[in-house]
């Protein structure tokens, strides 16, 4: 069994989440492990999900309120070795629930463009021209919540 939990900036799961994000996101593009607390997360909302059976986190994302109406969300990682069994999926709706019950109404977020697909199908449509950052290629995605 796996569950959705809120996680606080600072805490032991998020040492966690840091971790999973590096391994996920940033290892496989050959990027350095930056400081490992930025202050300015301590402002973002993150969020993770568990695997109840040995208490290990297998995925996370961060939420940052751009405004009143609108909030982006970013680094959605999922361990390699739990992808395409509907963590990332179940991560983003909880992710959305909390964004619409917090008062937002879009939700922003840039995405690589070879998972655009995994975006669609959550209800996003990309939204103005690609762009590169980094040697990467990506597009805006938005959904009004
Ligand atoms: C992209 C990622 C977050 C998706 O999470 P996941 O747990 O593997 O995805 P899910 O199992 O919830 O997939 C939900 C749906 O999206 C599809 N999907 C998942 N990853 C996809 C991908 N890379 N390309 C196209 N479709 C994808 C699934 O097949 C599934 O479709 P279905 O509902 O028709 O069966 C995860 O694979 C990951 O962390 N990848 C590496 C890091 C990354 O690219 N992050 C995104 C940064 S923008």
């Amino acid at each position: 069994m796996r569950k959705i939990i809120d996680i606080d900036f600072g805490s032991a799961r998020y040492d966690e989440l840091v971790e999973l994000r590096y391994k996920v996101l940033l290892e496989p593009l050959g990027l350095k492990f930056l400081d490992k607390y930025r202050d300015k997360e301590i402002a973002y909302l993150h969020i993770g999900c568990v695997d109840s059976l040995d208490d290990k986190l297998v995925g996370g994302l961060m939420m940052i309120p751009l405004n009143d109406e609108e909030i982006r969300i970013m680094q959605v990682a999922v361990d390699a070795k739990c992808q395409r069994e509907g963590v990332g999926h179940q991560l983003v709706k909880y992710a959305e629930d909390k964004a619409k019950n917090a008062g937002y109404s879009r939700l922003i977020m840039h995405a690589m463009l070879s998972v655009v697909s995994f975006y669609e199908k959550l209800g996003f449509k990309a939204e103005g021209e690609v762009f590169e950052e980094g040697g990467i290629t990506f597009v805006k995605m938005v959904k009004d919540i």
